[in-house]
């Protein structure tokens, strides 16, 4: 059996809100790969050994299984406020956003979350698995009235007590400085996509700025997403000659060297793994040997400015290709 991690010892995030999160999370998107079983069994054996962030959603399809694993943490004496849970509304629930939380906290078996995310920043829904090809005729580009409406109620949210903190996911610095002014609550983070090769500084920089603490998902550079987010000319983050050269040198696998380094970098990766030696490792690297300056340095020079999660499913009639969502020109396509 592997040794439990103290999460007083795990590096904790300060939120603009005066909340702290810990600095690692567990990512619980099973992809098409993993059944909810196998990640609702994992997330138990997470927190057993010491995890205490857990990053759910209600479009993962597993948050009932996942509040049922809650259930049984806390029966085993782990207190509700040593947890850090966050959940996000998706897309087709923009206007619904009250009636979407309460669901999800009545799947996680939970009173109040610790941050909730907008997961996508417009309305555009598409069916959980559906192919790379498929386009909803009813997606339209970013609205700021429409997003701000579905902000208001998330800060409703707060101001109800089931939330925390609020966050917004997959947005651009062009769309956040279009609606910073506008809100009552600032985000505390923005989820966003963080790995070795796809480094976003510019934004990760500008939440920091902000006072938003960023999140990064595909920490690892995803090896196990859906096939609709896969193309031939992608990076293998875990293959990239020099992290392979920093993990023979820590004597560890690659996936840790991804972990130490967004740690350090100060984003908090949300890793997934059903595996428990991975799972394992994967926190226990933010506790003991940490990268080196050099190092550091080494792993900044690998972004490749390479996305993964391109958002193509979410496109609009009319819209050019999936750099539409990324407002590349640095103003907000329309
Ligand atoms: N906000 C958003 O829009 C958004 C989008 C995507 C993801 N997310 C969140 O981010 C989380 C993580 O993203 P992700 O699952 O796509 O990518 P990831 O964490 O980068 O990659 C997960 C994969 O990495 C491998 N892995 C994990 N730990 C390892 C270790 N110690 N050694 C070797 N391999 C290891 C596993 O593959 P093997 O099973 O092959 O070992 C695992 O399936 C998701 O679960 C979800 O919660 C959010």
């Amino acid at each position: 059996m592997l040794k439990p991690i103290d999460p007083a010892r795990v590096p904790q995030r300060l939120l603009n809100t005066g909340d702290k999160m810990p600095g690692i999370g567990m990512g619980t998107f099973g992809s098409d790969r993993f059944s909810h079983d196998d990640v609702a069994a994992a997330v138990e054996g997470a927190a057993r050994l010491g995890y205490r962030l857990f990053d759910c959603a209600s479009c993962y399809g597993n948050e009932d299984l996942i509040g049922q694993s809650f259930k049984r943490i806390m029966d085993s004496g782990i207190k509700r406020e040593e947890l850090f849970i966050q959940s996000k509304v998706w897309n087709d629930k923009h206007k619904e956003v009250i009636e979407s939380c309460k669901k999800s906290l009545k799947d996680l078996q939970l009173d109040y979350l610790d941050l909730y995310f907008v997961h996508w920043p417009f309305p555009n829904y598409h069916a959980p698995g559906c192919d790379g090809d498929a386009r909803n005729p009813d997606s339209k580009p970013y609205s700021h009235e429409e997003f701000m409406e579905t902000w208001y109620q998330m800060e409703k949210l707060v101001e109800m007590g089931l939330v925390r903190n609020i966050g917004t996911s997959n947005v651009t610095i062009p769309k956040m400085k279009d609606f910073l002014p506008d809100c009552k609550i600032k985000p505390a983070a923005n989820e966003m996509e963080l790995h070795p090769s796809f480094q976003q500084p510019e934004l990760f920089n500008y939440c920091l700025e902000q006072g938003i603490q960023p999140i990064g998902f595909c920490p690892i550079g995803s090896p196990t997403r859906p096939d609709r987010d896969k193309d031939p000319n992608d990076v293998v983050d875990i293959q990239m000659p020099e992290l392979v050269e920093i993990a023979k040198a820590h004597n560890v696998h690659p996936a840790v060297i991804c972990l130490k380094w967004a740690v350090q970098r100060g984003q908090t990766p949300i890793p997934f793994s059903i595996y428990e030696n991975e799972y394992e490792s994967n926190l226990r690297c933010t506790v003991e040997d940490p990268l080196t300056d050099e190092e550091m340095k080494i792993m900044a020079s690998l972004d490749r400015n390479c996305r993964f999660i391109k958002g193509q499913v979410f496109l609009w009639e009319g819209a050019k290709g999936w750099e539409d969502l990324w407002d590349i020109d640095g103003t907000i396509t329309k």
